[in-house]
């Protein structure tokens, strides 16, 4: 009789759920969901039967399989042989957020765990695996593992979870020219973004060190334009000194590897958005084929950093149907709706010296006025051109903050990277933008003002408190006016960069990105009014054993110093 007493407590303790106790304990997940309320009691996952509802898509289907299989692999208790049901039903009335635009598909998601049943109820795709990242988030870290951990505590709390993203784009950039990273490597980038519930890969394929991305009419694109004769050693500002090795062999994509990575991100809810940066960063190009620049050559794939004042020559004809080539096949290989055409640091000293680029000013009417010059103006032009192109093609475009610098193209997004009011202009002007300013979300910055003992870095300072501080509505403009609520909807969302010129391997990519990808994803997904630094910091605590059980490498400041937000 005692024991069938103490069987009974054990399981009024572990499957249900007291429902008027609301706890003040908070699960450590990062990003923290909008809306949580913790009730007493828990359930227990081990051997949890999961059940679908039939109009499930096959992608969900897929996704919630693995995690099914993941969690009988690490409870070691075969599924559905425990107490406990996980049901997941589509539900496109959670409710939707005003301030997400971007992405038409539903991003939010609720989770009711109660009695012995999790009902999690979404949309559509995103919503289901940002449900399962909170629910992981919420186990103990060796779900993140493959080894099986009967010992650990496989219970979650009853709670209700109501959540959606702050910005319908989340994204994060990852510059594989400066140096390459491989498919493997790539998909672990996107394994991170996964768990910090993005939804954006912006890839940046090509630039002055290296075109990565095979294009079939032009292979000598990758296979010579992909390397370089020896790359800087130190910093930009103050080295001469090269390392006398050839870079780049073999370090590009083909088509088939690009399929395969776009149809992982797919399979985690993240869209690809490919970036063919044009007009300026083209030595990659230009050393391939030197007659689309304005002196015709000889040019070198870049084995420094910086600004090349050679471009793509714009009075060429010969310019426009080499990008129209090469962004069809970007359409055929990237179901993205959005293509990023760069358009950042082009200078214009060879357009001014060129006699068809001038010739092009001419023909097109460009003059100077107050605010630019014709040669701004007739980079519009190729961005307009290339944008009109693509519209064809059913496709938007994205571009750096430069095109502000005379006439944006009908529709382009703008992304902010050098400061917030450009975003802000943009928005002004009704367009689009994505903020990824440089002074809070460029990932290649020192994280310690102890730069001696960092490995080299771009010379700022930027570590993971400044990241979670970070604001896309603040101005540096002080006079400006704060955004309407109409203009702030033009903000779509927020990225960081990851710029390779100091970055040379893998490892000291993950290093650079963890842990400040988190406090990015909390930026990302959190309303400000909802955040809190002592709650995030406990979540970096788990991430930190998530870091580990993965496999990430990861800087470890933000433990070592006492970071506050600022
Ligand atoms: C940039 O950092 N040049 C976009
Ligand atoms: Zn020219």
């Amino acid at each position: 009789m005692r024991a069938f007493v103490l069987m009974l407590f054990t399981f009024a303790m572990t499957v249900s759920c007291c429902r008027d106790c609301e706890l003040s304990y908070s699960p450590d997940i990062i990003p923290y969901p909008q809306e949580i309320s913790l009730k007493g009691g828990t359930v227990d996952v081990s051997g949890a039967a999961i059940c679908m509802a039939e109009d499930l898509d096959s992608l969900s289907k897929e996704y919630i399989d693995a995690f099914a299989s993941d969690l009988s692999k690490v409870t070691a208790v075969e599924q559905g042989t425990g107490r406990s049901r996980i049901c997941f039903r589509m539900d496109d009335s959670v409710p939707s957020a005003d301030t997400i635009p971007f992405f038409k598909e539903n991003q939010n998601y609720s989770i009711e765990i109660s009695g012995r049943r999790i009902l999690v109820k979404a949309g559509g795709l995103n919503g289901f695996i940002y449900a399962v990242q909170t629910l992981k988030q919420m186990l103990p870290v060796q779900i993140y593992g493959t080894e099986p951990a009967p010992e650990a505590d496989w219970t979650l709390p009853c709670c209700t979870i109501k959540d959606s993203p702050r910005f319908g784009y989340r994204g994060m950039l990852l510059d594989v020219s400066r140096y390459f990273s491989s498919v493997d490597e790539v998909k672990k980038f996107l394994d991170m973004m996964e768990i910090s519930k993005m939804n954006v890969f912006h890839w940046h394929l090509t630039d002055d060190q290296g075109w990565r991305v095979e294009i079939k009419k032009y292979p000598e694109l990758t296979e010579k334009g992909s390397r370089r004769r020896h790359t800087l050693v130190g910093h930009h500002h103050v080295s001469k000194e090269y390392d006398g090795k050839p870079y780049g062999e073999g370090m590009w994509y083909t088509q088939d590897q690009i399929r395969e990575v776009v149809r992982y991100a797919e399979s985690k809810g993240i869209t690809v958005i490919p970036e063919i940066d044009l007009p300026g960063h083209m030595m990659g190009a230009l050393a391939t084929y030197p007659h689309l620049g304005c002196t015709g050559g000889p040019y070198e794939v870049w084995g420094k950093w910086g600004v090349s004042d050679d471009v793509l020559c714009a009075g060429k004809e010969e310019s426009y149907t080499f990008l129209r080539d090469v962004l069809d096949e970007i359409c055929g290989l990237f179901p993205s709706e959005y293509v990023h055409i760069g358009g950042d640091e082009c200078p214009k000293t060879r357009w001014e010296n060129c006699p068809l680029c001038q010739a092009k000013i001419s023909e097109l009417g460009l003059k100077d006025d107050q605010r630019h010059s014709a040669e701004h103006y007739l980079q519009s032009h190729v961005m307009k051109q290339v944008a009109e192109f693509l519209a064809e093609r059913g496709k938007k475009v994205i571009c750096w903050e430069e095109a502000l610098q005379g006439e944006l193209a009908p529709g382009a997004t703008v992304m902010a990277w050098r400061r917030n009011k450009y975003g802000h202009q943009a928005a002004r002007l009704g367009h689009d933008a994505v903020m990824t300013t440089r002074t809070h979300l460029y990932l290649d910055r020192y994280q310690s003002e102890d730069k001696k003992n960092e490995p080299l870095a771009h010379s700022s300072y930027l570590p993971v408190s400044m990241v979670w501080s970070y604001d896309p509505f603040v101005s540096e403009d002080k006079d400006a006016e704060p955004l309407t609520q109409e203009q702030k909807l033009h903000i779509i969302g927020i990225q960081s960069n990851v710029w390779r010129e100091y970055i040379p391997d893998n490892a000291h990519l993950e290093y650079m990105v963890c842990p400040r990808m988190a406090a990015v994803a909390e930026v990302q997904w959190l309303q400000p009014e909802n955040k809190d630094w002592e709650r995030f910091r406990r979540g970096l605590d788990r991430m930190r054993k998530v870091y580990d059980i993965m496999g990430y490498a990861y800087a470890t400041h933000v433990w070592d110093e006492d970071q506050k937000p600022q």
